[in-house]
């Protein structure tokens, strides 16, 4: 059991822990945060402040409603791909032409857009395979690969394998002849073509929604415009006006610009002028069509080029421009690739949650207005909404969910339930945390962020058309709360600054105030139906009690058929192995569940003053269960749990369940079902996170139990704390811990080993699966601290002593009720100022 973390990390995660179950207690899932950005003026340092009344929408907002835009809202959620375990199997050496995924697409594709991604052998089993799983799959359209005559690709990838092509750089000849195949086979299928690289990223219903814009019948020619660096000027062979689309970002081409251009592909070919061949492409485009790529500054953004070369994209997205792009280039590496994509697909579920939140406001106003008009309530709003959640259309609560954003959305009538504002600068002050300023955590650090680039998005929506841009510099303080009804509120005071370059330029700094509100969504959650084959296969080993009818409570499910192995390292300790045992025939035993006990039992430490014998007390339990596998193994040497639980566990088939416990634990029936539940045969491993009692002699002082008695699982933050960092207890199969890489037998003593195991698990390719678990306690013991620990885990087991005393809270109240220990902190502080500090432990 792994009892040494300094106390610091401890405190850092249960203020964590405040912020998310100030969430939990309401709605989970928070969507896009919105209320209003006021815009402020250009001058001087503007407070803009916007209005806290809740107003409610417009009138084109309930028409919308009523025409059925909820339909929409209904369908638009796409299951997320699963593209992990990047296995690519075998090959198909097909000869040139397509392969078969191309053929059936030659037989019945269709759509908005083709993309031909150029690729190169090297890269068909890396990159390719990352666009084809990722992007490619959410593109209004196909993706095509196009790589040399005697290309070998794995056999899931469409491809088409160019005659007399090969991969040798510059790839002019696998481009021309990439657009004359999609121009060949797909030009009456599709209404764009786009000519794209292996390392681009591709954001699918951001480039539908900027090409339905963009009238397709005429001629076009999109991309990112180059006319060469300076050290190739004059080697392009390009007049002073005229440019080329940049071939990584990628390049669009309307049905009218490949056909006017792919009959002189053969002429293009032959008379290069340069060795790129982007530059070359645009030369034939121009020639042939009559075109330029566009001219638009714009497009810099849309098709993103970024400099930096191999390090693009690599740190972290939460930038304007990755935001606002539809093509991203260059992803060199495709873990990058998956990472964007997974990054990208968030964005995308937080947008559609927030036009959900908009079409339920808009449900809400138009029931609102229906309800002035006919005055029939109840069946009107049956008539828009399921608001029930049994109907099938079901979506959340419209009542609730539909409210305008607004500050005031609760009013609190007495004096307790006003909600607290916490004060945010460059330390985080809030009055429910015990320790009242702190520094900024990480994941509130995370949410500022993302707050800020959403801001900044509402605040330069229209920068273009007002002609300047502001840039944000700083928060220079801010309020947060979280209501647990509705979501979390912010007020923050930017720093920003103002660049105007229409008109008369300036660059000013300004502030502005903004009022934000995240607010909540219903409660998700996802249900797997129970098979036995996810818990392992049977035969279930038949170590059920047989005596005295005792099947009593317990549901004959072959779930609860499963045994449970428990594995106990032990070494002296007899009087709370009683407890123990207690505890595991009064939950197990009596009621009849499948379960053994494996107790390793090493020497009694010589400093121990127990007595009794454990091994009789095992024998006295088993004679009164015969049907039950209750056995001591006794072990010699000097204690290592790691060896124990390696020696319980030796008898044990693959599929069997194993449960490490220790000798502090207490635990009901409900934990048995979480261990059966939650430890899945070659998937999944379970660590539960233990409830760790404080002392109660300083926690609930004169409450009359002893240390050792107050085991009961009643949980709150004044009885003991959520122990995140102890990973001793754990539940997996046999052969997955096999498979995981085994225990460290060579760690001795308490601690570490657990460490090491999670590591592993976390590594492996099985889930950890981490929760509360209320079943289990552990109950308090002091803890002593060897001195001859090395210094760090001397440090980590004070930490974990100073931990175990009790709450925060409590111990406030004890320091401010003692002068005494103020007197002598004050006067240890002094000490260590003055030098001469002395050792106290
Ligand atoms: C699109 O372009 C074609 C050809 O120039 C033109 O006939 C048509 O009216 C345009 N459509 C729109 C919606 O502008
Ligand atoms: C783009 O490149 C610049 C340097 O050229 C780098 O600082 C920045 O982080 C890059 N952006 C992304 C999203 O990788
Ligand atoms: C929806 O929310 C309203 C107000 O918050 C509540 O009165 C109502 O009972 C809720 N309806 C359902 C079906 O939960
Ligand atoms: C996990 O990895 C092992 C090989 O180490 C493999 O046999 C198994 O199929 C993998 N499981 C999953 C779910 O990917």
């Amino acid at each position: 059991m792994c009892h040494r973390r300094c106390s610091k990390r401890v405190r850092r995660l249960s203020a964590l822990l405040a912020f998310l179950v100030g969430i939990s207690v309401g709605f989970l899932l928070t969507a896009r945060a919105r209320l209003s950005v006021e815009s402020s003026a250009a001058a001087g340092a503007s407070e803009a402040v916007a209005s806290l009344g809740c107003h409610t929408g417009s009138d084109t907002r309930l028409q919308a409603a009523i025409e059925g835009r909820f339909a929409a809202f209904l369908q638009a959620a796409r299951p997320n791909a699963s593209f992990l375990g990047a296995a690519v199997a075998g090959v198909d050496p097909v000869p040139v032409g397509p392969n078969e995924p191309v053929a059936r697409l030659l037989q019945n594709g269709a759509g908005l857009i083709i993309v031909g991604v150029m690729t190169a052998q090297k890269y068909l089993d890396t990159r390719a395979v990352a666009v084809h799983r990722t992007w490619a799959r959410y593109l209004p359209g196909h993706v095509v690969f196009f790589a040399r005559a005697d290309a070998r690709a794995p056999p899931e990838l469409p491809v088409v394998r160019l005659a007399g092509v090969d991969d040798t750089y510059p790839p002019q000849k696998k481009s021309f002849l990439m657009l004359k195949y999609m121009h060949d086979h797909f030009l009456d299928k599709f209404e764009w073509f786009m000519r794209a690289d292996d390392d681009v990223y591709v954001r699918g219903h951001l480039l539908e929604r900027f090409l339905r814009s963009v009238n397709g019948s005429r001629p076009q020619f999109i991309g990112q415009a180059g006319m060469g660096n300076k050290e190739e000027f004059g080697q392009l062979n390009l007049d002073y006006d005229e440019n080329f689309c940049m071939g990584g970002p990628g390049i669009v081409f309307s049905r009218e610009t490949l056909k006017r251009v792919v009959p002189h592909v053969k002429e293009c070919l032959k008379n290069l002028y340069s060795t790129h061949e982007d530059v070359e492409v645009g030369r034939c485009v121009r020639q042939y069509a009559g075109i330029p790529c566009t001219w638009s500054y714009e497009m810099q953004n849309i098709f993103y080029h970024n400099g930096s070369d191999s390090s693009a994209f690599t740190g972290s997205l939460k930038q304007k421009e990755v935001h606002r792009a539809i093509t991203l280039h260059p992803v060199k590496q495709p873990d990058h690739l998956y990472r964007m994509h997974n990054y990208m697909q968030a964005l995308h579920i937080q947008d559609l949650k927030q036009r959900a939140l908009v079409l339920h406001r808009d449900l809400s106003l138009a029931m609102e207005a229906l309800n002035r008009v006919a005055g029939r309530p109840q069946r009107l709003r049956s008539f828009l909404v399921d608001d029930s959640p049994d109907q099938q259309h079901y979506r959340g609560n419209t009542t609730e969910l539909g409210k305008a954003p607004c500050l005031n959305k609760f009013f609190p009538v007495r004096d307790s339930e006003v909600l607290k504002w916490d004060f945010v600068q460059r330390t985080w002050y809030s009055h429910a945390n015990s320790n009242p300023r702190r520094r900024i955590d990480q994941p509130f650090r995370e949410t500022l962020d993302d707050l800020v680039v959403q801001i900044m998005e509402m605040i330069n929506r229209f920068s273009k058309q007002r002609g300047r841009v502001i840039d944000f510099k700083d928060i220079l303080y801010g309020y947060h709360r979280v209501n647990p009804h509705h979501g979390a509120d912010y007020v923050l005071d930017l720093l920003l600054v103002y660049k105007k370059y229409r008109g008369r330029k300036m660059t000013i700094p300004v502030r502005k105030h903004v009022y934000l509100q995240q607010a909540f969504t219903e409660l998700e959650f996802r249900e797997w139906p129970l098979s036995n084959a996810d818990h392992g296969p049977g035969p279930f080993q038949g170590l059920r009690g047989s005596e005295g009818g005792a099947t009593v409570g317990v549901d004959q499910g072959p779930l609860s058929r499963k045994t449970i192995h428990f594995v106990l390292p032990l070494a002296g300790r007899v009087a709370t192995f009683r407890r123990f045992v207690d505890n595991f025939e009064r939950v197990c035993l009596s009621r009849g569940e499948w379960v053994s006990l494996t107790v390793v039992l090493f020497p009694t430490p010589s400093t121990s003053v127990d007595d009794g014998d454990i091994s009789a007390i095992v024998r006295d339990m088993q004679s009164r269960y015969s049907g039950y596998h209750l056995t001591v193994v006794p072990q010699e040497g000097s204690f290592s749990r790691a060896l124990a639980l390696e020696k319980g566990i030796s008898g044990l088939g693959p599929n069997e369940l194993l449960f490490f416990v220790d000798v502090d634990m207490q635990f009901d029936e409900r934990l048995l079902r979480r261990v059966r539940l939650n430890t899945i045969l070659g998937q999944q491993v379970y660590f539960p996170i233990v409830f760790s009692q404080f002392d109660p002699r300083v926690a609930t002082p004169g409450d009359g139990l002893s240390p050792s008695a107050g085991h009961s699982f009643a949980i709150s933050d004044e009885l003991g704390y959520w122990r995140q960092f102890g990973f001793g207890i754990v539940s997996l199969y046999h052969g997955d811990l096999k498979k995981i890489g085994d225990l460290d037998t060579t760690i001795q003593g308490w601690g570490m080993e657990d460490v090491d195991l999670y590591d592993k698990a976390v590594l492996s390719n099985l889930t950890v699966f981490r929760a509360c678990d209320p079943g289990l306690l552990h109950v308090f013991h002091p803890i002593e601290c060897d001195q001859n620990l090395v210094l760090s885990q001397l440090d980590m087991c004070l930490g974990s002593r100073a931990t175990s005393y009790a709450s925060t809270r409590r111990l406030t109240r004890i320091i401010f009720n003692n002068s005494e220990i103020l007197k002598f902190a004050h006067a240890d502080k002094t000490m260590v100022i003055n030098g001469s500090h002395e050792d106290h432990t």
